[in-house]
């Protein structure tokens, strides 16, 4: 039952942080159709990590575990080997993986050292689960 799925744990984030992240969801076509309360959650669980200059952060044909947003760098997008374009701070990325179970349709590689909040495939489907649960708990 819902309330027995114990979600994953927040991590603490002051409001510049927070804001930067939903706005990031919502400037995503994929994400910003998603419910309020699923993005609040999605934006509480995420934690940062920082790549260096030259690290890949998605490879292009793998299978996808994580969800991505841009806080602070730089990054490029590279489909079969050609540049497909630059992503900067307040960026989502790395959904259609996560929502669509394909694989990685790109290649993201960081040009400049980068933070990069991220959200893990399961702590995504336990949200997903458990508002959904507890909204039909209500009926
Ligand atoms: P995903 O396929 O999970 O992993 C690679 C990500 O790159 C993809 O999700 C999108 O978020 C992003 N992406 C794919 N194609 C483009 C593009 N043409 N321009 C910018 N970003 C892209």
């Amino acid at each position: 039952r819902a309330t027995h799925i114990s979600i994953a744990k927040a991590v603490c984030k002051d409001s510049h942080t927070k804001r930067l992240i939903n706005d990031a969801i919502m400037n995503n076509d994929f994400l910003k159709k998603l419910e309020p309360q699923h993005m609040r959650e999605m934006v509480d669980c995420m934690y940062e990590k920082v790549y260096t200059e030259g690290q890949v952060v998605i490879q292009e044909g793998e299978p996808g575990n994580y969800l991505y947003v841009l806080a602070e760098g730089l990054l490029e997008v590279i489909q079969n080997g050609k540049l497909l374009g630059e992503m900067r701070p307040g960026t989502a990325f790395g959904e259609l993986a996560i929502l669509y179970n394909c694989k990685r349709t790109a290649t993201v590689k960081a040009v400049s050292q980068s933070h990069i909040w991220a959200l893990d495939r399961q702590t995504f489907q336990t949200i997903m689960m458990r508002t959904t649960q507890a909204r039909h708990e209500e009926y």
